[in-house]
C-alpha cells in the first residue's frame, strides 16, 4: 500500500476550490487499494472535511496533532476521543515544527498509544537538522528519535506509519537527494527489522509534481507527506498521478 499525505499546516484552505480542483485532475477510479490519499486540514476545518461525502468515500482524513491527555482539563488541546467522534483515521505526531514548540520524544510516544488504542494510525515524523547531518550525525540522531517508541514492547510500530522528513528540506523548494533519503531510510528499516518489522516509511520536504517521480523510485518509500504542494487540488492530483 502507497500513501499520498496532504498536511495543509496552518494553512486557510478552501475546501470547495481544493476539490473542485483536485477532482478535474485527478481520475477518482485510480483511488483503489493500492493508494490512499489522506488529508490533514487544521482542527477548525476537520469536521468540515469530514462531513464531504467525497472525502468520506475516497480520501480519508487526518489531524495534525492530538493531547495525549483523556478529555478534561487542558485548555486549548484535542483529544484522541474528539478525533474519533469524526471518524478521523489518521494523526500527524512529531513533526519537527511541533518538536521546535516542545513536543518531546517521551510526547511523541504517548500520542502514539493513545492514538493506537482508538485504532487511529499515526503518523509519526523523524528527521535530522542541517547542523546534524554537517556533523554527520543523521544516523544516531534518528536512531535517538525512534528509539523511543522501538524500546516499548506494547507498542506495536507495524501499526504506525513513519515520515522521514530532514528540516534543512522542509519548505524550502528543494527536496532532498534521492541518496541521503535512501541511506537515512535503509537505516532506520535496517534497525527496526532486527526486531522483524516491516515499516512502512514515507518520505516528505519540498515534494512537488515534478521531482515525485524520481523520488518515489527510491528504495523502501512508501509515499509522501506533503506540505506547500498540497495546498492546491491541481499540484496535489498531478503528484497523485505519479504513483
Ligand atoms: P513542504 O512540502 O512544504 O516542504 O512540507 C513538508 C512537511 O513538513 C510535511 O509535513
Amino acid at each position: 500500500m502507497k500513501f499520498l499525505i496532504a498536511n495543509w499546516k496552518m494553512n486557510l484552505v478552501d475546501s470547495d476550490n481544493w476539490l473542485l480542483a483536485f477532482n478535474e485532475n485527478f481520475d477518482n477510479s485510480s483511488i483503489n487499494n493500492s493508494l490512499e490519499i489522506v488529508i490533514c486540514p487544521s482542527f477548525t476545518q476537520l469536521a468540515e472535511v469530514a462531513q464531504k461525502s467525497f472525502f468520506k468515500n475516497k480520501i480519508k482524513i487526518g489531524a495534525q496533532n492530538v493531547s495525549e491527555n483523556p478529555p478534561g482539563p487542558y485548555t486549548g488541546e484535542i483529544s484522541t476521543e474528539h478525533l474519533s467522534q469524526f471518524g478521523i483515521n489518521y494523526c500527524i505526531v512529531g513533526h519537527s515544527e511541533r518538536r521546535a514548540l516542545g513536543e518531546s520524544n517521551s510526547d511523541v510516544k504517548n500520542k502514539v498509544k493513545k492514538l493506537l488504542s482508538k485504532k487511529i494510525t499515526p503518523i509519526v515524523c523523524f528527521g535530522e537538522s542541517l547542523e546534524i547531518q554537517e556533523k554527520r550525525e543523521t544516523e544516531k540522531f534518528l536512531l535517538s528519535q525512534l528509539d523511543y517508541l522501538l524500546k516499548d514492547k506494547d507498542l506495536d510500530i507495524n501499526k504506525c506509519i513513519f515520515a522521514y522528513e530532514p528540516l534543512w528540506a522542509i519548505g524550502k523548494g528543494v527536496a532532498a537527494d534521492l541518496q541521503t533519503i535512501n541511506t537515512s531510510i535503509s537505516y532506520v528499516k535496517k534497525v527496526f527489522d532486527k526486531n522483524n518489522s516491516s515499516l512502512t516509511v514515507l518520505y516528505g520536504g519540498s515534494v512537488n509534481k515534478d521531482n515525485s517521480p524520481e523520488i518515489l523510485s527510491a528504495d523502501h518509500i512508501s509515499g509522501f507527506l506533503v506540505g506547500n504542494s498540497s495546498l492546491d487540488g491541481k499540484e496535489f492530483a498531478n503528484i497523485a498521478k505519479n504513483f
